[in-house]
Parts: structure tokens; C-alpha cells; sequence
């Protein structure tokens, strides 16, 4: 078990020594801090000096990596082998951009193709709307939103998600059928919300141009070509992927077809490019100067020695909105595990809870309690040199903010004896990631060196990251409460209060019919 590991009780002592110990003098002790603890790898430089950490324990943390066999579980993991234990799967999504996989390169070129057809235009399509959800979503419009300044303007680009019929209906309201194309992206084609959004689409483009034509508007994204046949889309306009991608680690592949129509092929391969030069980073690059590594580390650190259960993600880039939920997908759906590999229940806490909004939004919001509330709450700010829509001096307004956020955070400040409620106790910890400009192959990096903290993570905690039976029972529940609902039925069955619920439910519906 991990917590009898040397190294784990290395780092408890460890703890003990440095707990009481403040930032200030982990600074003033050693004036090159700013410069010492930081690393730099596919054109993002990481300060994570402001953390509550020494070389010590740095070293102590790398030496937990090794006891826990990270380098040879990064190995079996690029070698493709069957780490995905549970679902017999191999973990793989770093071949959708080695550039050396011919099944991938066969996908890409067909994206190309159709992408650009669209992208030239002369055919009536002017809308494209992805209907996905999970990693069938999060990935595409988080890349959307990400690289917007990238796309095509004169093309329109939505995402329905959710079975509240409210999300399809707002995202077609303005769209006109006959230019619209819907990507139906599913890794199984059997998820509910995705199918009945799906057939809502094909109801409208019926309803509006006849059953003619429902193949010039649908695509699948998929690895089930005989549910995309049932769904009654022809393979032919299916782009494919495979069973060693898993949904939240998919933006990448062909999921990522939307954001390929929007920014073009080129853009997009840079994109991949950005994801390379992460993982080799991550694959070769000594522990003590590997990005993932040392924020799946310092992750790690907070969470089972501190006892911080979140870590806020604040980007300081209009454009990276929806980064944070996306992040909630790939870091929670993967780490918020109880069971070790072996099946054993654990004994510590493993995955904690990712959130954020961009900055300075958040500053008028949560961050008051990030400064003077009772929590320690771990904080990555992420900005970049140079801004995509030059505006005055607004991008040093905006920099300026992320460096002073983690400086109060870290120093704080004191306050007269009679005003504590000014007080600024510091000693808060955060990473700042700095990179020259918002591009496809910063995105990628990006992306990557989270996919891959949340990977050195897992292999401390000894989980599988890479399954998801969490998300199994609330939907097979729903299954059989969604018939108890008609009014009609007989009386509902189960526990009272969902009994009680159900029963308002279907008086509200039987009086309003
Ligand atoms: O319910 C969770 C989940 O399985 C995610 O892991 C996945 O990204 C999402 O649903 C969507 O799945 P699919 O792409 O198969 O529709």
C-alpha cells in the first residue's frame, strides 16, 4: 500500500518540518527561488516556486514517483500495452500525435479532405453543429472557445450536449436546415443523451427537407460502425476511432472534426504537434525538470499531505473559458477512484477537485475566499506574453493581475492588530504557467501536460485513470425510472423520497395535460 511505502513516510516527516513554514522565508532564504524551481518544455515555462516546497522536497516527491514505478508505468503506456486494466484497454491517445501511426494518418487525411471541402465553400453547409457529450464535448468546444481567434468567421459553430431538449432547440434556433451539418460525435453511439439529441436533429432536418437528404447532413464520429449504421448513418460518412482512446483524452482524434472545419488542417496539425512535443517531453525529460511530473507531484503534495481537496485553475486568457470544465472531465473522470489497481480499497485520498474560471472574473467572485478563507486551496494560474486581440494596455492589465494574485497569495500581508480582517496571512500556494501567445501548439501542450499530471498522479495512487464505472449506476436508474414517470403507469417503485418525487412529478404533468 502506498502510505507504507519509504518514500510516503519519508515525505509525512518531511511534512512535519516544513508545515509551519512560510513562504516569505523560503524566499528570503534563498534568493534565486524565483528562478530555481522552474521548467520549461514545449513552449510553456512553469514557476512553481510559490509552492510550499524545498529541494528536499522535490526530491523526496521524485523519489515517491520512482518507489511507485512511474518511469516504467510512462513506458507501458507509449509502448501501448494494456494498462487500462479493467477494460483490457490499451491507454494510447499519444499516438493520435506521434505522427507514426497509418491508421491515424488515414483518418487525419480523410478530416482533411472533408474539412476542407467545407472550409472552401460553394456547397451549402454554413452551420456545423457537434452533438456529443463528455469528451465528446468538453474537448471540442473547449478547443472551439480556445482557438476561436483561429476559425472561420463566416462559418457557425454549436454544441448540443445536454438532453434538456432546451440545449437543442437554443443551438438551432437561428440555423437554417439546409446549411446546417451535424457531427454526431460518440466512441460507443450508444450514449443516451448524444442518441436523443441525434434523432432530434434528424426530426428537424425531416421535418424541414425530407428524408432525401438526412445524409448530406449527418457525419459520425465514432468507434461503433454497426450502431452508426443502426443510427442509420452510412459508414462512408463516418470518421473513425479506436478503443485505446478514451473519451476524455479524444479532442485530439476524430472528435476533434469540428475543430478542424473551424481552424483548418494546418492549425489543426499544429495543434498535434503541440501534444508531441509535451509527451516527448514527459517521456524523456529527467523528473526534477518534467513539467507533468512535477505538478502531478506538487498535485499529489497538497492533496494527501496538506489535506487540500481542490486545486483552482485560473486562466488568464478570455479564450480558455471553457478550460477549466473541460479539465474537470479528463483530471475528475480519471482520478476520482477508491480502489487501488489491485482492487483494494484505499487508505488516503486520491483525485481532488478541479474548478476555476478565467482570470480576473474571478477575482470579484470565489478568490476572497482563496485569500482569507480557513482553506488551503493549491491555484495553477495560467497567462501568456503577448494577447490575441491587442486593446490598449489591456494585456498588461491583465498580467499584471496574475502575477500580483500570486504574489498576495504567497505573502500576503499584515495588518494592524485592531483590523485583522485586513490580514493577509500568505503562505498560499500556486504554479504559474507562462506562454508567449495563445496558439494550436500552445493549446496542445497545454492539454497534454494536464493529460499527463493527471497520469503521474494515478500512477502514485496506484488507480486505474482510465475507466469510468463511476458514471454506470446513475444511468441504469435512469432507465428504469424513466417509464415511472408517465403518469399512466402504475405506481411508482423504490425508496420514498424518489417515490415522493416521482409522485409530484407526475401530478404536475397529468394536471397541466
Ligand atoms: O458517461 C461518461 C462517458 O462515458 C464519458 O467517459 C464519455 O466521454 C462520455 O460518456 C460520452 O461517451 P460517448 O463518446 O461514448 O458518447
Amino acid at each position: 500500500m502506498l502510505t507504507e511505502r519509504r518514500s510516503w513516510k519519508a515525505l509525512e516527516l518531511h511534512y512535519d518540518s516544513i508545515r509551519q513554514q512560510h513562504l516569505r522565508d523560503l524566499f528570503s532564504q534563498d534568493p534565486e527561488r524565483g528562478t530555481r524551481f522552474t521548467a520549461e518544455a514545449a513552449g510553456l515555462y512553469l514557476d512553481y516556486s510559490k509552492n510550499r516546497i524545498t529541494a528536499e522536497t522535490i526530491g523526496l516527491l521524485i523519489a515517491l514517483a520512482e518507489e511507485c514505478g512511474l518511469r516504467d508505468r510512462i513506458e507501458a503506456m507509449f509502448r501501448g500495452d494494456h494498462i487500462n486494466v479493467t477494460e483490457n484497454r490499451a491507454v494510447w491517445h499519444t499516438q493520435l500525435r506521434a505522427g507514426t501511426n497509418s491508421e491515424v494518418e488515414a483518418v487525419l487525411r480523410r478530416m482533411e479532405a472533408f474539412a476542407g471541402k467545407i472550409r472552401a465553400g460553394g456547397g451549402p453547409i454554413r452551420n456545423i453543429v457537434n452533438i456529443g457529450i463528455g469528451g465528446s464535448d468538453l474537448g471540442p468546444v473547449m478547443a472551439y472557445e480556445a482557438l476561436k481567434h483561429y476559425s472561420r468567421r463566416d462559418l457557425t459553430f454549436r454544441f448540443v450536449s445536454n438532453v434538456d431538449g432546451t440545449d437543442f432547440a437554443e443551438a438551432t434556433l437561428d440555423l437554417r436546415p439546409e446549411e446546417t451539418l451535424f457531427i454526431v460525435a460518440s466512441k460507443t453511439f450508444t450514449t443516451l443523451e448524444t442518441m436523443a439529441n441525434a434523432q432530434a436533429a434528424r426530426n428537424w432536418i425531416v421535418s424541414a427537407l425530407g428524408e432525401r437528404v438526412v445524409a448530406d447532413h449527418f457525419v459520425a464520429v465514432s468507434t461503433a460502425e454497426p450502431e452508426v449504421k443502426k443510427f442509420g448513418i452510412d459508414p462512408v460518412n463516418m470518421f473513425g476511432f479506436w478503443d485505446w482512446v478514451g473519451g476524455r483524452y479524444s479532442m485530439d482524434s476524430a472528435i476533434g472534426l469540428s475543430t478542424m472545419i473551424a481552424i483548418g488542417p494546418t492549425h489543426f496539425r499544429e495543434m498535434l504537434a503541440g501534444f508531441r512535443a509535451m509527451d516527448e517531453h514527459f517521456r524523456t525529460a529527467p523528473f526534477e525538470r518534467n513539467l507533468p511530473v512535477l505538478m502531478g507531484l506538487l498535485t499529489v503534495w497538497y492533496n494527501n499531505f496538506f489535506g487540500a481537496s481542490t486545486v483552482a485553475v485560473l486562466p488568464y486568457d478570455q479564450y480558455l473559458k471553457r478550460f477549466p470544465a473541460y479539465l474537470q472531465q479528463l483530471t475528475m473522470e480519471s482520478c476520482g477512484k477508491s480502489v487501488t489497481l489491485s482492487g483494494t480499497r484505499v487508505n488516503y485520498q486520491t483525485g481532488p477537485i478541479f474548478w476555476g474560471e478565467p482570470g480576473t472574473n474571478g477575482q470579484h467572485s470565489f478568490y476572497q475566499l482563496i485569500h482569507q478563507g480557513t482553506r488551503l486551496i493549491p491555484c495553477d494560474f495560467i497567462g501568456f506574453c503577448h494577447t490575441l486581440n491587442p486593446l490598449g494596455n489591456h494585456q498588461d492589465l491583465l498580467m499584471a493581475n496574475v502575477f500580483a494574485q500570486s504574489q498576495a497569495l504567497a505573502f500576503g500581508k499584515q495588518a494592524p492588530a485592531a483590523q485583522p480582517y485586513r490580514e493577509f496571512e500568505g503562505n498560499r500556494p500556486s504554479n504559474t504557467i507562462l506562454a508567449d501567445r495563445l496558439t494550436p501548439a500552445t493549446l496542445g501542450a497545454l492539454v497534454a501536460l494536464y493529460e499527463h499530471s493527471v497520469f503521474t498522479q494515478g500512477a502514485v495512487w496506484d488507480i486505474n485513470c482510465f475507466d469510468q464505472f463511476g458514471v454506470e449506476l446513475g444511468k441504469v436508474l435512469a432507465k428504469e425510472i424513466l417509464p415511472m414517470l408517465d403518469p399512466a403507469a402504475a405506481r411508482p417503485t423504490g425508496d420514498s423520497s424518489t417515490v415522493n418525487l416521482i409522485g409530484r412529478y407526475r401530478a404536475a404533468r397529468a394536471a397541466s395535460s
